[in-house]
Parts: structure tokens; sequence; C-alpha cells
């Protein structure tokens, strides 16, 4: 089947034209709404195409740069492909696009990280200014016109609504099976007509399959037949087995306890590898009858959807590897009935996670002993990724789980500090640490007896003493206070790093 078969309507296919064609549509100094989230359904033709134009207008000596707002991370056709010819103003809400971070921390680019549920938001109050262009890609175009959307929804119904124009991308290689799969929610509005959002259980589905579109709107269609980008996960180290026996370990606890039900509730599982492991370790645990309601739907999601173990999960983007990626396309009509793609106000929506009660788990960079987390900047200044949903899930979540490995750099850097060199997730939504070397959990603890509990269970053995000392003599010298620091010691483990490349 061509993209041709894939635009069922007429009215549509007269406005088919080349990826040039259409990127020469956007000018510059304007915004573009792009979809796109974690490496799915990103525009795979109209960005590099866009970047060569930027390119050789650079070269005749005229700065052509634009505003470049997704869903999440992209791919280096996009990302990568626009940050290499400078071609970027501002960017939002997360990428992680090894050029593009170079471009934000060079001073290059300027770099707006923000709550991926708040996105939308944002831009239906105007606080970011217009939406001009949108380039999304979809899976195909009904005959009555609507958009069946691709692998990721991501901003996309916003994009679609806001901008004044739409340049479609219709992907060929995105499975056909996907009609059907999506759930795109009219009913959200701004205060004060603000009404609930009808969502109770993972399974409901409370939108339309399509998204709907003005045709009047759509300045171009490209056809495309091109794969999503994906990467492979590594297979789970030691560290990462150890983090995600801890974690099952608790949940088992839980249930013992009669604080969460024998099928758990509904889980959200970060982006990554150690995210990866603790899915592959529930497939092996005794966990029945699971759900999901999460941003990503990942490797070891599938897995338990294919055991059993997982009876539906809702997201708004997959993230896969390339293997997984061609056995779900392969049969993907067999995981329709059990998957949920929404837009990521829904998928992400605090309303809706505290309502679900969600477990969240999610990677951090650094926590620092009374439990504050640090999941985007290395040594305070400096970008890796962005904050991305884990804010969202975190501060709403039933039980919120944070985990890294308890050193990094082969050891040279404590991910447990005395003070996180930056905030993303304060102490408040933090309830439970984990490392290879262990959980704390840090629910009904105040801030001392939590720096206690913190360095005995997750510190690295070549760290804890140090932390010890560091936490008694903030006790001594802040004489006994509610959060005791001493704060010119507070960062000195960083400071030592950036000094002497180690925190030993
Ligand atoms: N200080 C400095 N560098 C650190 C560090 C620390 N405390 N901890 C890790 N690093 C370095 C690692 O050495 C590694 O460096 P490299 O790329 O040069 O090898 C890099 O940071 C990534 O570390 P890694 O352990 O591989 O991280 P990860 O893939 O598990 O990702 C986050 C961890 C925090 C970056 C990632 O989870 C993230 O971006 N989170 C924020 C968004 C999010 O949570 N999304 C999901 C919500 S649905």
């Amino acid at each position: 089947m061509t993209s041709s078969d894939r635009i069922r309507s007429a009215t549509f296919r007269s406005k088919i034209m080349s990826a040039d064609e259409a990127a020469a549509l956007i000018a510059s100094g304007e915004n573009v709404g792009m979809s796109g989230f974690t490496g799915a359904g990103y525009p795979k033709a109209v960005p590099s195409a866009l970047a060569r134009r930027i390119e050789t207008a650079n070269a005749a000596g005229q700065r052509f740069r634009i505003g470049v707002w997704t869903g999440a991370s992209t791919a280096p056709e996009l990302d990568g492909a626009l940050a290499e010819v400078d071609g970027v103003h501002m960017r939002l809400p997360y990428q992680s696009d090894p050029t593009c971070r170079k471009r934000i921390n060079a001073g290059e680019m300027e770099y707006m990280d923000i709550h991926l549920s708040h996105v939308a938001q944002t831009v239906w109050s105007g606080f970011l200014g217009k939406l001009d262009v949108a380039v999304v890609e979809v899976a195909g175009i009904t005959e009555d016109g609507r958009l069946i959307p691709s692998s990721s929804v991501g901003n996309n119904k916003t994009w679609i609504e806001q901008a004044d124009r739409v340049i479609l991308e219709v992907n060929s290689w995105q499975s056909e099976a996907l009609e059907g799969m999506h759930d795109i929610y009219y009913g959200t509005d701004l205060p004060p007509n603000r009404k609930p959002i009808p969502l109770v259980r993972t399974t409901d589905r409370i939108g339309e399959p399509y998204f709907r579109i003005d045709p009047a709107k759509v300045a171009a269609l490209v056809e495309t037949h091109a794969s999503d980008r994906n990467s492979a996960f590594t297979p789970p180290d030691e560290a990462s087995c150890r983090i995600a026996g801890h974690i099952l370990e608790f949940l088992e606890h839980e249930v013992h306890k009669g604080r969460l039900p024998k099928n758990l509730l509904p889980l959200q599982s970060g982006v990554g590898n150690i995210a990866n492991a603790v899915l592959s370790g529930l497939n092996d645990g005794p966990f029945e009858g699971l759900t999901a309601y999460t941003e990503v739907l990942q490797d070891g999601m599938l897995d338990l959807i294919k055991s059993g173990k997982l009876s539906c999960a809702s997201a708004t983007a997959f993230s896969l590897s390339p293997d997984a990626l061609t056995e779900l396309n392969a049969d993907l009509a067999r995981y329709r009935d059990r998957i949920i793609l929404r837009p990521q106000e829904i998928s992400n929506h605090p309303e809706v996670i505290r309502r679900l009660g969600v477990i969240a788990m999610n990677g951090m960079l650094e926590a620092d002993i009374y439990g504050n987390v640090n999941s985007t900047h290395l040594m305070g200044s400096q970008i890796m990724n962005g904050i991305g949903g884990s804010g969202d899930f975190a501060r709403n979540a039933y039980i919120s789980i944070f985990m890294t490995p308890s050193v990094a750099k082969d050891g040279a850097i404590s991910c447990l500090v005395p003070m996180v060199s930056h905030v993303d997730h304060t102490k408040h939504d933090v309830q439970v640490l984990v490392t290879e070397q262990g959980l704390a959990d840090l629910r009904g603890l105040s801030p001392k007896q939590r720096a206690k509990v913190t360095i005995d269970k997750c510190a690295h053995p070549d760290y804890r003493d140090a932390l010890r000392d560091y936490y008694q003599d903030a006790l001594v010298r802040a004489h006994g206070k509610q959060t005791p620091h001493i704060l010119e010691e507070a960062l000195a483990w960083h400071v030592r790093y950036l000094r002497q490349g180690t925190m030993k």
C-alpha cells in the first residue's frame, strides 16, 4: 500500500507536494508545533528539508531560526538536523538529542523545560505566543477528512487546533492497524469552564479515534515511508536487576500489608534501561491482572501484555526497540484492544493520575539525603534531557518511586549527595528512593528520619561514611534545626568533582 492509498479524502489529495515545497511554507521566526514523542510519530521529511533550507539561508548570510515545540524527544532527522544547522531559537518541552543538548549547553539555543501535561494548556492560554505552523505525522486520512493518528499522540491535537497552517506527513510505513487504537479527548477547556475528565479506569475511552481538522488549514500534504527512530535496550546490568528486585520486594510487601491490591495499581514507568528491567522483573513476578497508566510503552510493557500479565496499557506513545517494533507492527491488531494512546495532557493529567492512584517509577540523576531529586541537570548547570512527565506523575502518584545506580562515572560521582545541585522533585513528591544498594521507604518520616534511612539504605559503601559525617556535623552545627545543612559544605562534593574529577 502506498501513502496515496492512505489518503482516502480527495480534498486532501489535492494538497500533496514534496517535502522541500512544504518546508518552503515555513518562515524564519515562526513557531512550529511538530509531532513526535520518544522517537515515535515524528515527521520524517519536512524537518530535514527545512534544515537544508536553513543551511542555504545561513550560507547566504541570512539568519533563519524557528521555535520548535513537540510532544517530547524526537529523532536525529528532526532535533538533530535542525540543531546541526543552528536553526532553533527556542526548543520545548523535552529533548534528548546530543546535538540539541550541546547547543543548549553552549548557550546557543534557548530551551524551556516544562511538565509535559502543561504544554497544551500553556499554548491554549496563549502564554507562549502564537503557534504558526503544525507539522504532524499521521497514519492516514479517512474519506470524510479525519486524521488517523500515528505511533504517538503527544500534543498533536493542540498543534492541529492552534496552528494557522497545518502540514501533514502521511507515513505509509506506520501500521494500518493503528486505526482505532487512539482516544482523542475533545472535552478539555480553560478555567473557569473546566469540567472533570470522565476517566475513572485505565481502560476507559472518553474521546474519538481520530483528530478533527479544518481542511482549509491544510497547507501541504507530504507522503513518506520511513520507520520511527528506535534504540535498542541494553540487556539489564547487575545494578538495574538489583534495583528491580528491591522494587518488586517492596510492592509484594505493600500487598502483604494490605496497602496495595493484589494486582497492584496502574503502573507508570519512566524511560530507560532501569525502568525496562523493573518491567522484566514484573513479568517474572507474582502479580497478575496488572494495568498501566503511563506515558510511553516500552518493550517491557509489550512483554507483559504478551504474557497476559498486563491487561491494559494507556499511554501517549510507543518507545520500542527495533525488534519489539517489528514484532508489534506484524501483530498490531492483536494488541489493539489492550493499548490506548491518548493526548499527553490526558496521559499525564494530574487529576486522572491522582484518581487512578498510579504507582510512579522514574529515573533520576541524584537525590540528596532528605530526598530532594534532580532528574535533569549535571553538576547544577548542564541540562541532560528534561523533566518529561516525571513531575506530572511523581506529584500525583499514590506511591512515587525514584531510582538510580548509587554511583555514576565508575564511582567518581555519588548519586546520593548532601544537597542536590538542582531540584526537579522536592522531597514532598518523593516517597521511595531506590539504588542497587537498597530501598529507602521515606513515607511518614521527618527530614532527619529520612536522612538516616536514605544514607543507610541507598548510599554506596564508598560514600556512606562521608554522608554520615556530613549529616552528623550538620546536626550539630545547625543545632538540630528541621533540615540540617552546612551551607558552605552542602555542594562541596559537586565542586570537588568539577575541580578534581571525583567526589571522593
Ligand atoms: N551526576 C552526573 N552525571 C550523572 C549522574 C550524576 N549524579 N548520574 C548519572 N550521570 C550520567 C551517567 O554517567 C550517564 O552519562 P553518559 O551519558 O556520559 O554515559 C548519563 O548521566 C545518563 O545516566 P544513566 O544512568 O544512563 O541514565 P538513564 O538512561 O537511566 O537516565 C535520567 C536517567 C534521569 C537522565 C532519565 O531518567 C531522565 O531523563 N529522566 C527525566 C525524564 C523522565 O523521568 N521521564 C519519564 C517520565 S514518564
